[in-house]
């Protein structure tokens, strides 16, 4: 196993009923609460006005940040900051998904900053030596993990730039996770979500080392009960045992305990943030249409993992295959997984109408140092054009 350093500074609080009984707790030592959230859903579903009764019966100030978009601007960030200052906010609460979060922890930084944070910490990697304004998250999406990392993906729509960083001074303080708040999330946003969990498990299992370490079993755990827990709540939307399940998956997939001792891949995540900075393409969504094709661009370079996944995480007999053929089983399952979930498979399906942009998408992509195969941004440009 690689060497490695552990922290996750994050309390989560987990379960049905858990804002209600630990939220005013956790928002004591503040007056001011600047409460963020995205386009509406809390509205409808009940979370603001639970949320809104508990800050006005602990007698709190509260200044509301809204209208947060799916992949956050830059130029929203900066809103955030401008409002925090102004309201003299001491303490966040973001209420919604890995959008509402990430956006947040930008701010929380942006208002403690004299300079400009995209280009000191976004567009390259910075040393934070401020404090940013506390965080607290109130989780209503599954998929990100964002709530026990220091993870902000943002995407600055001047530069066609859309990039993510983790910095540990970012991570929430707290982190109200119940279940019962994803069950309004429709199936298709639920369906992208858990397929980003996927993705962040398979980013990380498929990269050295492949001796044995315990990451990887516990990846396989956690693929197994993605794809178990997805097909339940498809079925059920209200099931609480697979929203439960999904939520925690999620987080333990950011949560970097995964990642330890693992290098890591995120060629994908770098492809479909790019698409995303260029088109309006949903984060799980584009994952879905990329990975089985970069797979079968790698798989020979990482054969034995490959192998395992389809044995470990599919079930799939050797039965007379070759390495090579199981591996490409793996895959094949993979893909079909996708197919039966409904999510997309081709970059068409995800409103990518003009081919002639892919190059230039392909060329700004990032080029992950942890793939069992080091692309070019050629390779990437031929994945791209097989997807289309
Ligand atoms: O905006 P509202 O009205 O709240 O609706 C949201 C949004 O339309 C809706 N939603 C959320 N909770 C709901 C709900 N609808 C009904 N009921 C509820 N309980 O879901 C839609 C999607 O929300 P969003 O926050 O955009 O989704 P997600 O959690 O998938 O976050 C995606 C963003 O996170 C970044 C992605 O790139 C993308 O920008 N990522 C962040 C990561 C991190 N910080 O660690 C890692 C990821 O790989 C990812 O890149
Ligand atoms: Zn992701």
């Amino acid at each position: 196993m690689n060497n490695f350093i552990f922290q996750n500074s994050t309390k989560v609080y987990f379960g049905k009923g858990s804002v209600k009984e630990y939220l005013a707790c956790k928002t004591k030592p503040y007056q001011t609460v600047m409460l963020a959230y995205g386009g509406g859903s809390i509205k409808k579903n009940g979370v603001y006005d639970e949320v809104c009764g508990i800050l006005k019966e602990a007698g709190k100030t509260v200044v509301e940040f809204s209208g947060i978009m799916a992949d956050p601007t830059y130029a929203k960030v900066q809103e955030g900051a401008r409002l925090a200052r102004e309201s003299q906010a001491d303490m966040i609460l973001a209420v919604g998904g890995g959008s509402v979060m990430d956006c947040c922890k930008a701010v929380a930084l942006a208002a403690r900053y004299e300079g400009d944070i995209w280009e000191d910490f976004w567009a390259r990697p910075g040393v934070i030596n401020v404090d940013p304004l506390p965080l607290g998250v109130i989780v209503t999406v599954a998929g990100t993990g964002s709530e026990c990392n220091g993870g902000a993906v943002i995407t600055n729509e001047e530069k066609k730039i859309k990039t993510g960083r983790d910095y540990p001074q970012l991570n929430p303080q707290f982190a109200l996770m119940d279940p019962v708040y994803t069950y309004s999330v429709p199936v298709r946003q639920m369906v992208s979500g858990g397929f980003d969990i996927l993705s962040h498990i398979m980013e990380t299992y498929f990269s050295e080392p492949n001796e044995d370490n315990v990451s990887d079993d516990i990846m396989e755990a956690l693929m197994r009960s993605v794809i178990r827990n997805l097909r339940a709540a498809i079925q059920n939307p209200e099931d609480y045992t697979a929203r439960s399940n999904l939520m925690w998956d999620s987080t333990l997939g950011e949560n970097r305990l995964i990642k330890m001792g693992k290098k890591c891949d995120f060629e994908c995540h770098n492809m479909e943030h790019q698409l995303g900075a260029y088109t309006d393409c949903n984060h799980g969504r584009g994952l879905a249409v990329l990975h089985p094709v970069y797979y079968r661009h790698i798989y020979r370079e990482g054969l034995p993992k490959f192998v395992r996944f389809a044995q470990n995480v599919w079930g799939i007999e050797r039965e007379g295959r070759t390495d090579e053929e199981l591996a490409l089983a793996g895959i094949d399952a993979l893909a079909a997984f996708i197919r039966e979930v409904g999510l997309p498979t081709t970059l068409r399906e995800l409103g990518v109408s003009d081919r002639s942009m892919l190059k230039e998408i392909a060329d700004s992509c990032g080029i992950s140092q942890g793939s069992y195969k080091k692309m070019t941004h050629e390779e990437i440009l031929e994945i791209f054009q097989e997807c289309f």
